[in-house]
């Protein structure tokens, strides 16, 4: 409520700043990540940064977008008034066409082409949740995900995972004892921030708990393509069409595109589309272009084999780095595909304390208890590999081996 309050000695009348009348659930939003992050990097003249989610900049297709760009700019002025919300229709088909070898059968009337996975987490939270609702999700989780749903003030149930994803028998309980259960967020395939994937067996039951409960299961599959090993499982949406389905170029052509798709199940496709279009109403239409020229012919199906061999001898040299420098009681996981490797610290290590010594002995990482949802564990952190060279992998797991045996 307003709070008026005057002034005795003047003729002003006082009111609370703005500032302090911004809505109760920015509480949930603490000092960015970047901000910490930034403070880690003066501690040392040359870091090695294991916190970059991106591609590699040596696997950019940068000659293919400036050729696409230029291509796509052909299309001007028609191109450069309002458009379609859903998005450039052959992109639309293209996307079709790509997900089908991964078995997922959809249309493009079913796609919405989207500013990253991130606004279609953002869609399945608006058409979804009433404050209150409950989101099931893996724990940990991807930190962006978290703040997405937590603008919409849900209750959280975070799901333990293991090397093989979700817990299964845990997300059976937490349904069967959770009524206001809305929405499973789940990434099953090389897990942002643990690697992990999810095996058939485990999506079979996910997905006749999701519809034996009556709840929409949010698939997010940044990192499907991006496979170095270990036996191909189907994604969740080619098992389900109920499933809706979030895919990316940010991890296999570049982020800043910021271009990504949603598959939606039949009967939410036109509440999406309404809440997209509200949004923004529709993805930057000259780079929606641009991607769709850099993606056809068959372009980047070329390029992806020469990407999946530069992760995956990362991965390798990261593996074998651990294995070298890690002391007993150290833990972590081996992922068939993505960027991240997870590890777990003997549990009186405290892993804000050890980042920040860290730092200063010039290797910075994402410490574990950011992604989850209740921060409660403080002895996991994330290594991305992806756009270290292998040289630097080495330099840098040397150092933290170094700082967990206090050198
Ligand atoms: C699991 C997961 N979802 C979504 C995103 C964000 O992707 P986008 O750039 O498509 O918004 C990321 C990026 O790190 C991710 O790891």
């Amino acid at each position: 409520m307003a709070v008026e309050t005057r002034d005795t000695t003047t003729t002003h009348t006082t009111r609370p700043a703005v500032r302090d009348r911004v809505a109760s659930r920015t509480a949930a939003y603490g000092d960015s990540i970047w901000t910490e992050m930034a403070q880690m990097f003066k501690q040392h003249p040359d870091p090695v940064y294991f916190g970059d989610g991106s591609p590699a900049p040596e696997a950019m297709p940068v000659a293919q977008l400036r050729a696409a760009s230029a291509h796509a700019w052909e299309s001007a002025p028609k191109s450069l008034g309002y458009g379609e919300s859903d998005g450039f229709l052959p992109l639309r088909e293209l996307i079709v066409e790509r997900m089908k070898p991964r078995g997922i059968d959809a249309t493009a009337g079913d796609i919405i082409v989207t500013p990253g996975s991130t606004q279609g987490i953002e869609l399945a939270a608006r058409v979804m949740l009433e404050p209150g609702d409950v989101v099931i999700l893996e724990n940990p989780t991807f930190l962006g995900a978290i703040q997405t749903f937590e603008a919409y003030e849900p209750r959280f149930v975070p799901i333990d995972v293991d090397e093989h994803g979700m817990d299964i028998d845990a997300l059976e309980r937490a349904l069967a004892s959770e009524p206001r259960a809305k929405l499973v967020y789940t990434i099953p395939t090389f897990q942002n921030p643990t690697g992990s994937t999810l095996p058939l067996e485990r999506r079979q039951r996910m997905i006749a708990l999701a519809r034996e409960y009556g709840v929409l299961i949010v698939e997010d599959d940044p990192y499907g393509e991006l496979q170095y090993d270990g036996e191909a499982v189907p994604p969740l949406r080619a098992l389900d069409p109920d499933v809706l389905y979030l895919g990316t170029f940010s991890k296999t052509i570049a982020p800043a595109v910021r271009t990504g798709w949603t598959v939606a199940p039949k009967d939410l496709q036109t509440y999406l589309l309404a809440a997209r279009e509200l949004i923004d109403i529709h993805n930057d239409r000259i780079t929606m272009r641009t991607v769709y020229h850099t993606a056809a012919d068959g372009y980047l199906d070329a390029h992806l084999p020469s990407a999946r061999a530069r992760y995956k001898s990362r991965r390798d040299t990261m593996l074998a780095a651990l294995e070298e420098h890690m002391p007993d009681g150290v833990t972590w996981s081996r992922p068939n595909g993505g960027f991240f490797v997870w590890v777990a610290l003997p549990e009186n290590i405290d892993v804000v304390e050890l980042l920040g010594r860290a730092a200063r002995r010039g290797v910075i990482f994402f410490p574990g208890h950011w992604f989850y949802p209740r921060q409660e564990r403080r002895n996991t952190f994330r290594l991305s590999f992806s756009t270290v060279p292998e040289d630097r992998i080495r330099l840098g797991i040397q150092r933290l081996g170094g700082v967990l045996r206090h050198d």
